[in-house]
This record gives C-alpha cells, structure tokens and sequence, in this order.
C-alpha cells in the first residue's frame, strides 16, 4: 500500500504524504515511494515544479520512531539508511513544501530540503531528537544552520523548542507564511508560475541558490556568470527577449 498520494495539475506534481496513523512519519517505505514519485516528476518533461505537503494535522513528525526499535550502527552503515533522501534533496526539479501542522525532526528536514517552504499559521517546526537520545539524521545540523544561523540552530537542536510559523518566517526557515486554509493553493500557484518559466533557466538558478551554501563567493558568482551565459544559447532566452521586445507573451518550450 502506497504511502503518499500523487496527482499532476498542469505542470506542477503534488505528493501527499499519507500516514496519518503516524502523522506521516518518514519509514524506509514512504522515503522509497517519495524517491520513486519525485525521480519521475524530475524526468517527466511535462513537470516543472513538484508540491509536497501532508495533512492538516502534520506535515511529519519526524523520522518513523516505532522503526528504529533494534537498529544497530552497524545496520544503520551497511545499509546507508536514509541515505535516499540525498538523492531526494538531490533532484534538479524545484520543490515546493506546503507545510500544515507539525513539521517535526525528519519533518522539519524533509522540508529543509525543498527549495520553498509554505507555511500555514498553524506551522511548528522543530528538532526533537536528543529528547530520544538521538542527534538529526536528516540534514538539520548543517541545513537549519544554514538557514537561521548558528544562535537559532544550537536552541532549536538543543532544547527541542519549536518555532512558530511566524518565528520561523522572522528566523528565515520558511519563505512565506499563509492563513492554514490556504497553504496548498498558495504552494501551487508558486508552483505553477515556477514550472511556467523556462525550465532549464529555472533549475540553473535553484541549483547556483544552493550552491551559494557550499562555494566561497567569488567562485559561486564565476559559476553564476558562466550559466547567465550559457543561458542566452537557449531558445527560451532568445524568446523571452524577443517577446519582451516585441510587446508579446513569450511561448516558452521549456528549451
Ligand atoms: N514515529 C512513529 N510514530 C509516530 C511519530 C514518529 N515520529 N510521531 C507520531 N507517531 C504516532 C504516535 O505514536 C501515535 O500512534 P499510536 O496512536 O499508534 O500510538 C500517532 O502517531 C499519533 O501521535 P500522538 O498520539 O503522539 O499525537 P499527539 O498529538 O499526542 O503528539 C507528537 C504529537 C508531539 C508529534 C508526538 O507524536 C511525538 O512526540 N512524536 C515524535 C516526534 C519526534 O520525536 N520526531 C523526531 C523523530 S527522530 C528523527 O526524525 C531523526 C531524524 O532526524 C532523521
């Protein structure tokens, strides 16, 4: 039995995460099914943007706790667990979390990993794992780090207090909070205008965003200035300026 739901509007791809015995907490089967939905949506030329929300109640508690009964370091290294959520954060297609309700440990990663956090007033986002005697698995050390910086990051980990949506918008966590009731279609109207541009200018951007976390600036604005380059020997680019210049609605075939 699947645990997410998918449907495609337009050129936007929606993934639900559908545990909500768990409130969609992340086991080897959901991360398998995510992996599977997304890789397709990234290769499906006819995708350019992917939305991933939850329920009301939870975007996800976190990493499946009721999983991890009996698992050894030593498992845990052969097997690489968790290692296809890499691969997720990975993928070139632009994601998009809707998130509503509890956005918890490997919750509050999985949305980490997406390229635009939609929050809906009732967000909480939060790091509980050493409550378990356990560290993030999942990215956050180093990705809400990155995103609230080195003060938020140490009281968030280390004492397990959530964020409210609106702290998490003042901390830089999340890109815009919405009423509750809004949060997907607000998701898939950004998805939507995403996946409506040029969609090898719209991944050349995410990717060069993502890397300004992991390049020194000069060599991060070489790469930039390089693809701005490349840019202008794609048929949308040339389009898009001649649209522009003509005083006409570009027609951009994703090229
Ligand atoms: N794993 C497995 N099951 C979970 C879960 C999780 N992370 N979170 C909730 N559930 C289950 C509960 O066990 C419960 O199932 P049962 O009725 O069968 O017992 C069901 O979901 C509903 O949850 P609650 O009854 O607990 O709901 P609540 O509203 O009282 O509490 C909660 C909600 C505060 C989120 C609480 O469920 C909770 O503390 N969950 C665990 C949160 C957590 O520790 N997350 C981090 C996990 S570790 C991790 O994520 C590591 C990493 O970085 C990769």
């Amino acid at each position: 039995m699947s645990t997410i739901r998918t449907e495609q509007r337009g050129r936007v791809g929606v993934i639900t995460l559908d545990r909500p015995e768990a409130l969609n907490a992340l086991n080897d089967e959901l991360l398998a099914d995510v992996l599977a939905a997304a890789t397709a949506y990234d290769r499906d030329a006819g995708v350019g943007a992917v939305v991933i929300t939850g329920s009301e109640r939870a975007f996800a508690a976190g990493a499946d706790v009721k999983a991890m009964v009996g698992r050894t370091p030593q498992r845990n290294a052969a097997e690489q667990w968790m290692s296809g959520w890499d691969a997720f954060a990975a993928l070139g297609i632009p994601k998009i979390a809707a998130v509503r309700g509890l956005a918890l440990g490997g919750g509050c990663e999985l949305a980490m990993m997406c390229d635009l956090i939609i929050a809906g007033d009732d967000a909480q986002f939060g790091q509980p794992e050493l409550a378990l005697g356990l560290i993030p698995g999942l990215g956050a050390t180093q990705r809400l780090t990155r995103a609230v910086g080195k003060a938020r990051a140490m009281d968030l980990i280390l004492t397990g207090r959530r964020l409210s949506a609106t702290e998490a918008l003042e901390a830089g966590l999340v890109s815009r909070v919405v009423p509750a009731a809004e949060v997907l279609e607000t998701a898939m109207a950004a998805a939507a205008t995403i996946a409506g541009y040029s969609a090898p200018a719209v991944r050349a951007a995410r990717r060069l965003i993502a890397q300004a976390f992991e390049s020194p600036l000069d060599e991060g604005v070489a790469a930039e200035r390089a693809e701005f380059y490349r840019t202008f020997g794609n048929a949308d680019a040339i389009e898009g300026i001649a649209a522009f210049v003509e005083k006409r609605d570009p027609d951009i075939r994703h090229r």
